[in-house]
């Protein structure tokens, strides 16, 4: 589909680009938006939706299972605009027809800046039928996906894989990925077979830049895996060549990861941020996703000072915003969080 302007925005991003990845049960809009809020948009540009499968969501009653994976809070949509951050939607499956279809009511109904292409996921439940990683010994469906994708919108489409199943096949599945003429290419290091073991294959990474600079340097890649701070990601940037980093697990370790103002932050500013954390995501999905995954975050607020291990402890068992209020409001002495949280 093309609506006669460039929606192409790798293209345009400011060095240096870092992309919050996608992750099942973290990138909400509800977590997004606190990583938004401490984002310098200096380092951050583009963040990226949960996996959303086209089979769920073309379905007239799955739909309403898994469209949540597409709200963007309207915090998050306001810092996404002052900070100028682009949001793309990450979607999944087999059929080139349902990729279309979806891309279509995605564009029209739905404010995204792009769409993804998960190809990357190792999970054997996912790839069982053919779909993400899988689509790596299948070039030929992966290709038409793409095609299929564009098709159905005006957006740009890019493609998040791995380098292989069993081994790494980056020379082939690079060169495939490349005649599809995707916006950007998201690069995990790793192969199916690690899933998150090991370490990734920057080596390789800096391979598939190689044939990406033979072919076409308008597609942009994205270099992905391992990066826990900025200085890293920097470096992996000027060694491999790639034009951007993802980060994934980095941001559960550091949600300041994409602020290098380098303040400090108190345990009580910590405390807070957890409250406020737990009580933007009861209000938004409560009846709809489930209070055990906010746990998720618990350790990311509550960890790195006195007492933080037993603190966990105490409000791991705890089901709802209220209880954990009660165990740790009376903990806060302090006046308010400082301006920049
Ligand atoms: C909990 C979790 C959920 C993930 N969910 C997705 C997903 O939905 N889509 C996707 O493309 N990758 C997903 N990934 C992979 C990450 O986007 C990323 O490629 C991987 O974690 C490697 O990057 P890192 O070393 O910076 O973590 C997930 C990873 C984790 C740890």
């Amino acid at each position: 589909m093309d609506s006669g302007r460039d929606t192409n925005f790798w293209r345009r991003l400011e060095p240096p680009v870092f992309t919050l990845a996608p992750m099942e049960d973290v990138t909400d809009t509800v977590f997004r938006y606190f990583v938004l809020r401490w984002a310098s948009p200096k380092y951050l540009k583009v963040v990226m939706s949960e996996f959303l499968s086209v089979d769920g969501f073309l379905h007239p009653e799955g739909r309403e299972k898994v469209h949540h994976r597409l709200y963007i809070h309207p915090l998050e949509r306001k810092l996404l605009r002052q900070k100028g951050i682009k949001i793309i939607a990450q979607i999944w499956g087999t059929d080139p027809r349902k990729f279309e279809q979806a891309a279509r009511i995605i564009s029209q109904e739905y404010e995204f800046d792009g769409i993804d292409i998960n190809m990357g996921c190792p999970m054997k439940k996912i790839i069982k039928n053919g779909a993400c990683s899988a689509l790596i010994l299948n070039p030929e469906l992966a290709r038409d996906i793409i095609q299929a994708t564009q098709s159905g919108t005006h957006l740009p489409v890019s493609v998040k894989t791995r380098l292989g199943m069993k081994q790494f096949v980056t020379q082939e599945w690079i060169t495939a990925l490349l005649a599809a003429k995707p916006a950007s290419i998201g690069i995990h290091g790793r192969i199916q077979k690690q899933l998150y073991s090991g370490k990734a294959h920057w080596d390789e990474i800096r391979k598939a830049v190689q044939i990406r600079n033979h072919s076409d340097k308008t597609i942009a890649i994205q270099g992905n895996g391992d990066v826990f701070d900025i200085p890293t990601g920097l470096r992996r940037i000027q060694e491999s060549g790639v034009d951007g980093i993802m980060i994934g697990r980095g941001i559960l370790k550091n949600p300041w990861f994409f602020n290098d103002a380098g303040f400090e932050i108190t345990s009580q500013q910590k405390i807070r941020l957890l409250l406020e954390h737990t009580k933007l995501y009861e209000d938004t999905w409560q009846g709809i996703k489930s209070f055990a995954i906010m746990k998720r975050f618990f350790k990311m607020y509550i960890s790195d000072f006195k007492g933080a291990v037993e603190l966990r402890g105490q409000i791991m068992p705890l089901n709802s915003y209220d209880e954990i209020r009660n165990v740790l409001e009376p903990l806060l002495t302090d006046q308010k969080t400082s301006d920049i949280l």
